[in-house]
This record gives structure tokens, sequence and C-alpha cells, in this order.
């Protein structure tokens, strides 16, 4: 899908051809003597529609107007969040119509996060997941023209980014989707590896033999009951000098799981093969960045394993040592993911960060606490959870910080181990990143929760990319 950005007066979008037209409307909206304010005039006279939020209005081949089609979207006092839901509620009607080019004017003044709230419901809205499917399926809308009223340096950069944006959520989407036997660890590093053909980008793939050379018994210990190799998967992005520290990103790359000897109801054990969003999510970000070209410096990591039951698997009461030293009392083998990341967490001292960020569907509690709306936050150090928080806001792919208390920790303690892998029922989201904290002593380290919020169940089940927008937002805040 292609996205361009130009200045549009009304005057002139009406002259513009394309299939659909969409205009939208604030409250504050001011007509001139173009065609499409007519329109527009009649039809909020005729009371058939109103700039309210919410409001539209389609119309067909009305004179002076090139396109044949119109959709007039009310946004009311024009927050980002009213374009946002505005586009998306007529994204279903260009779909079914296999609409294969819109113009989406701005009648009125525009800011950054509109452009952003614009071209992510555009995306968003068309997506399709194809990869398989037998038939060709694919996204039918190939262009997307933005009109503003004035085009400035900032909205021009925001244009940009945004477009990077929703081509990381996207390339995060698809790895998300697919489902467990078409997104194996050893494909997931295929996937990234593949990103290393963009110019800033490298990428290199450790196999069992490496890991257990590097001593991550715990990340072992998950890998151990399946018959999929693991993969811990290295990448790095430079656009900074060398000697700037960069952001870790950690992401859980769960392939499936099925809970291991702990094992999981039946019912929707479909949705653990969405348990690698958190690696999703950091392949994404890498898209966005060979895009970007920020001068940053970041490094993604993945540990890539299935967590299965089997002759071999790790069970409960075992106990195993993890890269740092420490060992852990497994209670529990569908805690699987706080077992994966813990060792990734070492590892990423050797790049001496600014920051590491874990993002990883760690917690069903996470999902009781905070729902599908914000994504749970924690964090050692203020400015990061600001940072992120604020990030959030921005890329309208909010998350929210939640404690860190040390007597969370106190359900951890084993009697057979340092730590055990879990506490009890209460606070489980808090003792699950207690947990990752040991790990995370010497760096600034935020830890994000996306179980909630990575993917949606029931008829609309799928991916939703998140949060590549926070992650993105955050990584762009910290150029100088
Ligand atoms: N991948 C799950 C977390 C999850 C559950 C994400 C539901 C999304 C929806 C994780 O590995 C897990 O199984 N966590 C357990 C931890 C428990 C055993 C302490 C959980 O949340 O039940
Ligand atoms: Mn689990
Ligand atoms: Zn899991």
């Amino acid at each position: 899908m292609n996205f361009e950005l130009k200045t549009l007066s009304l005057a002139s979008a009406a002259k513009t051809s394309t299939d659909t037209l969409i205009v939208l409307i604030s409250d504050h909206f001011q007509a001139g003597k173009d065609p499409l304010s007519l329109l527009i005039g009649k039809a909020l006279k005729a009371k058939d529609f109103s700039s309210k939020a919410g409001k539209s209005l389609h119309a067909y081949a009305v004179s002076g107007v090139v396109a044949s089609k119109i959709i007039l979207l009310g946004l009311g006092e024009s927050q980002p969040s009213d374009v946002k839901s505005a586009l998306t509620g007529v994204m279903p009607s260009l779909k079914s119509a296999a609409t294969a080019k819109i113009a989406v004017v701005f009648a009125g003044p525009s800011s950054p996060q509109h452009l952003q709230a614009a071209i992510s419901a555009v995306a968003d809205g068309t997506y399709v997941y194809g990869a398989t499917k037998s038939k060709l399926t694919e996204r039918k809308l190939l262009k997307v023209l933005v009109g503003v009223e004035a085009l400035n340096a900032k909205l021009k950069d925001a244009f940009s980014a945004s477009v990077a944006m929703v081509q990381g959520i996207e390339f995060a989407k698809e790895w998300a989707n697919r489902p467990a036997n078409y997104a194996t660890p050893t494909l997931l590093g295929k996937a990234a590896l593949s990103l290393s053909k963009f110019a800033g980008i490298s990428c290199e793939v450790l196999g069992p033999k490496e890991v257990a050379k590097l001593g991550m018994g715990s990340f072992m210990s998950v890998a151990q009951g399946s018959a999929e190799p693991l993969r811990f998967i290295v990448l790095k992005y430079q656009g900074a000098s060398k000697t700037e520290a960069p952001t870790v990103l950690v992401g859980k790359g769960i392939t499936f799981d099925t809970g291991g000897i702990s094992i999981k109801p039946a019912s929707e054990m479909d949705e653990m093969k969405f348990d690698m969003s958190g690696a999703a999510s950091v392949l994404g970000v890498f898209k966005s960045l060979s895009l970007l070209k920020p001068k940053i410096n970041v490094v993604g990591l993945i540990p890539a394993c299935e967590n299965m039951p089997d002759g071999l698997a790790v069970k409960p009461g075992d106990v195993v040592t993890s890269m740092s030293g420490q060992t852990i009392e497994i209670l529990n083998t569908d805690a699987e993911g706080r077992l994966i990341l813990c060792d990734a967490l070492t590892y990423a001292e050797r790049f001496k960060p600014k920051a590491v960020i874990d993002i990883a569907t760690l917690t069903g509690a996470c999902v009781i606490a905070l729902g599908a709306i914000r994504t749970g936050m924690f964090s050692n150090e203020d400015s990061l959870a600001q940072g992120l928080q604020n990030a959030g806001e921005e890329a309208m792919d909010l998350c929210w910080r939640m404690p860190l208390d040390d007597e969370y920790a106190d359900t951890l303690k084993s009697n057979f181990a340092d730590v055990a892998n879990v506490g009890g029922r209460a606070g489980g989201a808090i003792t699950a990143a207690k947990f990752l904290h040991r790990f995370a002593e010497k760096y600034a380290w935020a830890h994000l929760d996306i179980a909630g919020t990575a993917w949606k169940g029931g008829a609309a089940k799928g991916a939703t990319g998140r949060p590549v927008g926070l992650l993105l937002h955050y990584l762009l805040a910290q150029q100088k």
C-alpha cells in the first residue's frame, strides 16, 4: 500500500482522480464555494449529515467532483482519536467494495497526531491476512492520498514516521498471526535474517549449541520438550556512532505455548500461537527502523522456542541454572515466558545498554488487571517509565505503570533454588515482573506485559501489532 501526502484544498480535492474521496469535517468547518463545500452545506442543512463524531454520509456522482464516491465523516472536536474511529468505521465498506484508490482529506487544520491517526486507521482497517489461505488473499487498497490544508516540516516528518510505523505494525501482525507450524523458531530466525538486507541492520541467529555454550540453562529447559530446535536471535540496528549505547528490546518468542507438563486446557489453546507477539513486535520495530533510519542504536533479542509436554520436557519441581548463575525451581512449566526472558536479560548486559525493554505476552493476570486497552508496564527507572508512558500516548498505543514493591517477590521464595518461577495467583502480573526484575539489576529496565493487547480473540481473532507504535515512538524520542 502506497501513501502520499499533499496539500489539498477542498477545491483541488474535488478535481482529484480517485475511487473514493473521504472528507473529514470537524465542528469548526468553514464552507467555501467549491463543489464539496456545496455538498457539505446542503447535507448539513438537510440534517442528513452533521459534523459530530460518528456521523457519516455517502454520496455518488456529485457534479463537479471527479471521484465517483464521496464519504463525509464527522470529527466533532477533532481529537486524533475521533479521526481514528471515524476512519476505522468506514474501512469495512472499502474492503467489501474492493476499492483500490482513496483520498483522505482534512477539511480544516491537521496535526502530526491527526496524520498518524488517519494512516494507522486506514492501514489497520484494510489489513488482510493471507499467508495460509489457499486462494490469493490480499489487500485491495493500493493507493492512499492524504490531503492537508497546509504542508509543513512537522507534518512531513509525522507522515513518514507514521508510514514506517504502520509497515512495522503490519510485519508484526503478519508474523504473530501465522500459525505455529508456519512460525517455528527456525522460521522466526529466517524472518529476522531477512531484515538484515536493509542498510544498518545486521542479524545473527544462534542455535542449541551456541545457547548451551552461553549457559542459558533456563531458556534451554523450556525448549527441551519440543522437537523444534530453539533459536536465539540477535538483531542490531546501527544508526548512530558505535560508541553510543543502544536500547535493547527483548521479545518473548514462544512460538506455541501448550503450558508444557502443566498443560493448559484445550479450549482456546490455539490462541497460544500468539505467544510470540513480543518477538513479532521486535521484528516489526526493526522493519520500521529500516525504513526511517533514525540516528540511534538498537539491539533486538529474541529467545524463540515452543513450550511442549514430552518425555524429555522439564517437570514441575525441576531446578535449572540460568545464565546469571541463579538457580530456578520450576513449579509451573506454564510460567515459561519468564524462563526464556531471564537469560535474554542477562545476555543484554554485554551491550552496556542505555535501557532494556522486554515485551511479552506474559500473564493472564495482566489481562484481568488491564484488559485489552492498556499494556502493563513495569520499570526500575522513573524516566524510562515516563518515556514509555508518553510514547504510548503519542502512538495511541497506551500502557499503564504497575508497581514493583519488593514485597511482591515474597511468594517467589523456594526451598530448593534461589527463586521459584511462580508466586500465587494474587498479583500474578506483578510477581512475574518481580521474577524478571532480579535479572535486570544492572541497567535501566522496563517490562511490557502485552498479554491483553497483542491480539484480539473471538470473531475478530488476530494480532494487533501492538506495541510496535509505542516502542517506535519511544525510540525516535531518543534521537539527539
Ligand atoms: N502465555 C501465557 C500468558 C497468557 C495467558 C497470555 C493468556 C495471554 C492470554 C503464559 O506463558 C502463561 O501461561 N502464564 C501463566 C502463568 C501462571 C502459570 C503463573 C498464566 O498467566 O496463567
Ligand atoms: Mn505459559
Ligand atoms: Zn506463554
